[in-house]
């Protein structure tokens, strides 16, 4: 599917606007980043590698047309940029890593004039992009040679191309395998509250012909008992240094399932999603959001009595003893994570 996520066009910001999907493909020019907050927010532009580039381009459209009056009020502005963008979300690491690489190029090179900081920051910012497209199609190499011809995957919300760039990390792995000639059935689960697998991955697969089967998440169990499911595949927002991995919350109820059932469970995450300094899920963030995304059907018409209490929590954390295998662009990484993560992750540094 040759469509961009996210990228710099027109001297702003341009996104799919993924709250129409899968009505509408509309692209939407961010040009302030009070509106870049805002869309990060509302999940215009959502998934982890995503939130990362948008964090990066972020920076440089805060302080493109800042007047500096000397570098130490440059660096103020940065930080101040780089704050309320860091405010939006809180889970996802990838978001906190395109800030940090950002403000890593500006602390490197406090020797040059501002002109020269800005347009390097900029560079930066489509490293990022370039990395991001790179990370995901080692990643779908490494996963696709788990997938045998004839399998039958389940994942839960987006993992695909909406969320990255342009290819996918779960999702990557399956349009590899499909280019490899493998033949696939993939099971997406809708992702209550906010739809994201309904609207977004059932929309992306049906898209480049993927034979795709839309269920309820709570019809994942039946599936897996009835022996239809080979393998899940899901995405991640933040891995902690054990292995234990927070992604859209769901996923640890079909870790679970797996487990029983005797199903591979698989996390796909480019390097830039591992928090090493976090040591395991417990200390990982997780985003609660607003009520009204329960207790009305994606906003449209209520489905639940007026005032009810609500838990809305974004994501959940997988505890890494239920995870097969951690794919990513440096390699597959196996049990025990406690050891392998760091390994494999410095190995191809
Ligand atoms: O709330 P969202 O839609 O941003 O949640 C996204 C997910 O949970 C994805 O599975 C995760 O970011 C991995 S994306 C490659």
């Amino acid at each position: 599917m040759d469509i961009k996520t996210i990228e710099w066009k027109n001297n702003s910001i341009k996104i799919i606007d993924q709250t129409k999907l899968p009505a509408k493909l509309e692209y939407l020019y961010i040009r302030d980043l009070k509106a870049l907050w805002n869309a990060i927010k509302e999940l215009k532009v959502r998934g982890a590698p995503a939130l990362g580039a948008a964090a990066a381009l972020g920076i440089y459209l805060g302080i493109k047309d800042y007047k500096a009056k000397n570098l130490a009020g440059f660096n103020k502005e940065l930080q101040k940029i780089s704050r309320y963008i860091a405010s939006s979300r809180p889970t996802a690491r990838n978001l906190f890593w395109g800030l940090e690489r950002m403000k890593n190029v500006a602390v490197k090179n406090q020797d040059k004039p501002v002109s020269a900081i800005k347009a390097m920051l900029f560079k930066e910012a489509q490293k990022v992009i370039k990395e991001d497209m790179l990370a995901c199609r080692l990643m779908a190499g490494y996963g696709a040679k788990l997938i045998k011809n004839k399998d039958t995957i389940l994942t839960i919300c987006n993992a695909g191309i909406l969320a990255t760039i342009d290819y996918g990390t779960a999702l990557g792995i399956i349009y590899k395998a499909k280019e490899e000639g493998k033949r696939l059935k993939v099971y997406a689960s809708e992702t209550r509250p906010l739809l994201q697998g309904a609207r977004l991955t059932a929309w992306e697969l049906k898209k480049n012909n993927i034979d795709v089967t839309l269920i309820c998440d709570n019809m994942a169990a039946t599936l897996m008992q009835q022996g239809k499911i080979d393998k899940v595949i899901a995405g991640a927002d933040r891995i902690a240094a054990n292995g234990d991995a927070a992604n859209k919350i769901g996923t640890y109820n079909l870790a679970v399932l797996s487990s029983y059932h005797k199903v591979p469970f698989y996390i796909a995450a480019p390097a830039s999603t591992f928090d090493l300094k976090i040591k395991s899920g417990r200390d990982i963030p997780i985003e609660e959001r607003k009520a009204q995304e329960v207790t009305e059907l994606f906003f449209k018409s209520p489905i639940s009595a007026k005032g009810i209490k609500v838990f809305n929590p974004a994501f959940d954390v997988t505890p890494h003893n239920l995870i097969t295998a951690i794919i990513t662009d440096k390699g597959i990484i196996r049990p025990p994570y406690i050891t392998n993560i760091a390994k494999q992750l410095k190995k191809n540094k």
